[in-house]
């Protein structure tokens, strides 16, 4: 097992240990230390219903204004203060959510994250993003507020139903295609469950902590971490966040490569490769509906988000490679919003 990444920071170093979840409740332990619990956790592990904690019930919604208001009302009930440590033991959601009130509360208090869904294992809980959304907008509102450690712990995912852990695929099928390995996708392994999971966890850490280290805040290269985004957080508005964000991030880079492949002449048995293992993971537990997938309304979305002025700028895959690119054409988006949700 591997036992530590250390991240290096503007704001200030942390480190991502790999440990049991003995080490987990020794930190819930510490004096000053409160945790703030996904329901869900709490209810799988009896063990944390000892102790004071805040067990908060999650979902898309927690992240939005009214969200954050049940968030300080526990502080403020618990009387949360600048000596006291959080520790933030969920998925994405709530890592999001608290992340944000625990950077405003008190002008920044600080925080412990145990992940423990597989996509925030495997990619949200680094980099020191923390979001809520507001009206239509994802994730719109944020800060970069780094934890002070990440404690991954795989225990966790045993507990996770099937659709939360392959969406939690849907960052690594990401990852897989950013680094032009989807040939060797470890994906089928453990979607048939071949293989476990701590290699993965380990090197996708790993490769998203080298963008964050040449460009922390977003300019530039850590944009390419974007792939699969443009579209994948417009289909979470335009489903009403029916679709989870890792299955949306898989349709979304379906949408950038089939885009990629009209623009850059993407390799065709690549795309094929890509689209089985996308269909072998959405599995049958996702039924995509047609409306979802309605030009106007995910241009709209898309127009709107935050990494796009009034044009489209999306991450392609040209030569192997990452890039950005604005997509001046769209009826080449249009072709590609249908040949995707044909052959999805
Ligand atoms: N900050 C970032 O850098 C970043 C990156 C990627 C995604 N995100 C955000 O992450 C969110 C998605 O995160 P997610 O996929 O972890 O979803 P999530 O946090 O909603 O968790 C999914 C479900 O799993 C449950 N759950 C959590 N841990 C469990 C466990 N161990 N056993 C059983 N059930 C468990 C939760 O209660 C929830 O119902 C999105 O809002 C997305 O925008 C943030």
């Amino acid at each position: 097992m591997h036992s530590q990444i250390k991240v290096k920071s503007r704001i200030k170093d942390y480190s991502v240990n790999f440990v049991n979840l003995n080490e987990i409740y020794k930190l819930i332990g510490e004096d000053y230390h409160l945790a703030v619990v996904d329901k869900n956790v709490a209810h799988c592990f009896p063990k944390f219903g000892l102790g004071d904690l805040i067990v908060i019930d999650t979902n898309e919604d927690l992240k939005s204004w009214r969200g954050l208001e049940k968030i300080f009302d526990k502080f403020a009930e618990k009387k949360v203060n600048t000596q006291t440590k959080l520790v933030v033991i969920g998925g994405g959601v709530l890592q999001d959510a608290v992340g944000f009130c625990a950077s405003v509360y008190c002008r920044g208090i600080e925080y412990y994250l145990v992940p423990t869904t597989l996509l925030s294992q495997i990619d949200s809980c680094v980099g020191g993003k923390t979001s809520i959304n507001y009206g239509s907008r994802k994730n719109i509102l944020g800060t970069f507020y780094p934890p002070c450690e990440i404690l991954i712990c795989e225990e966790w995912l045993d507990g996770l139903s099937r659709e939360d852990f392959c969406s939690g695929l849907g960052e690594l099928f990401k990852f897989d295609l950013l680094r032009n390995r989807i040939q060797f996708s470890s994906i089928n392994n453990i979607l048939d469950n071949k293989k476990t999971l701590s290699e993965d966890i380990y090197e996708s850490l790993l490769y998203k902590v080298h963008f964050l280290e040449i460009d922390e805040f977003d300019k530039k290269e850590r944009k390419f971490l974007n792939f699969g985004h443009t579209f994948g957080h417009a289909l979470e508005i335009t489903s009403k966040y029916k679709l989870s964000h890792g299955y949306a991030v898989i349709i979304g880079c379906m949408i950038a490569l089939n885009i990629s492949k009209t623009m850059f002449s993407y390799n065709e048995s690549d795309y094929q490769i890509s689209l089985e293992l996308a269909k072998k993971i959405l599995g049958n537990t996702v039924s995509v509906e047609k409306s979802w997938f309605d030009y106007e309304s995910l241009m709209e979305c898309v127009m709107s988000d935050k990494k796009n002025t009034g044009c489209v700028n999306m991450v392609l895959i040209k030569n192997g490679q990452p890039i950005v690119q604005k997509i001046e054409d769209y009826s080449i988006i249009d072709k590609a919003l249908k040949e995707v949700y044909e052959s999805i």
